[in-house]
């Protein structure tokens, strides 16, 4: 992958909830074309950080360019419209409805019947339980088909940034790696994915940069090789913060 400018850019993003701030001022670029990964303790703000994408927080102050834009103050359509499109951390599909109902629903943005069918079609041949439980309910799935038609559903907008929260979340060793390689050929497909991950190790050695979060600033950015072998990371990987590790040894 070539080195390119950046494609998402954070200026001093400050975020919360009401009373204090998450999100300290965080900065960072993510390139086009790769893999960006966030990687960080429980709390430490990450979820937030790709709300702040999505729209669905908006940062008290900062800037988020993105295709000359700033996404500060639109709403979560018009953000969705410009080509970002997020999976949220929790499952997210209507589970009364079939699979095929949920994917198509992805592409409730675009009116053209034969754009949708043959959006349809390019997901059906990537993913093929969409094929295969197409008229079951999302509800009957397991967590990694569940996630598998949820990154169905956000290819029907055709996205050119997608925001994944913690993609592996539930799933076992086998189901985990399928995912990650499905993260891999959303990728290769041309599109620029940002990805928040507890299985960091595995995430970043997938990944081209890596982003490390640490109470709402960025510890540490890079290629995801440098921030992997960083000596200072590895209490990162157990759930701890780097701080605790120095004072620990
Ligand atoms: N909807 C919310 N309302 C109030 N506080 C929240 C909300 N969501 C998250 N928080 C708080 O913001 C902090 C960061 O949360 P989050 O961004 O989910 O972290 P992470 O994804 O890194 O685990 C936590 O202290 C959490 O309790
Ligand atoms: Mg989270």
């Amino acid at each position: 992958m070539a080195e390119t400018a950046p494609y998402v850019s954070f200026k001093n993003v400050v975020a919360g909830y009401g009373g204090g701030d998450v999100l300290k001022g965080v900065e960072f670029d993510v390139p086009q074309g790769g893999v960006t990964c966030i990687v960080g303790p429980n709390g430490s703000g990450k979820s937030t950080l790709l709300k702040t994408v999505s729209g669905l927080v908006t940062p008290r102050l900062g800037e988020i360019w993105f295709k000359g834009q700033n996404l500060v103050g639109l709403t979560p359509r018009q953000i969705l419209r410009l080509g970002v499109v997020q999976v949220p951390q929790n499952h997210s599909l209507f589970r009364e409805m079939t699979v095929n109902e949920n994917v198509e629903l992805g592409a409730f943005l675009v009116k053209d019947k034969k754009v949708i069918a043959q959006r349809m079609d390019a997901v059906r041949e990537m993913f093929p339980i969409v094929i295969e439980r197409a008229n079951d309910k999302a509800g009957s799935l397991s967590g990694g088909q569940q996630r598998l038609v949820e990154f169905a559903r956000c290819l029907m907008l055709e996205p050119d940034l997608v925001v994944l929260d913690e993609p592996s979340m539930g799933l076992d060793p086998k189901t985990l790696r399928s995912m990650f390689a499905t993260i891999k050929m959303m990728n290769n497909m041309g599109r620029t994915v940002l990805l928040v991950e507890q299985n960091a190790r595995q995430a970043l050695k997938m990944s081209h940069f890596g982003v490390v979060l640490e109470n709402g600033k960025v510890r540490l950015s890079g290629s995801g090789t440098d921030v992997l072998n960083n000596p200072e990371i590895g209490a990162l990987y157990l759930g701890g913060s780097i701080e605790e590790t120095k004072h620990a040894s």
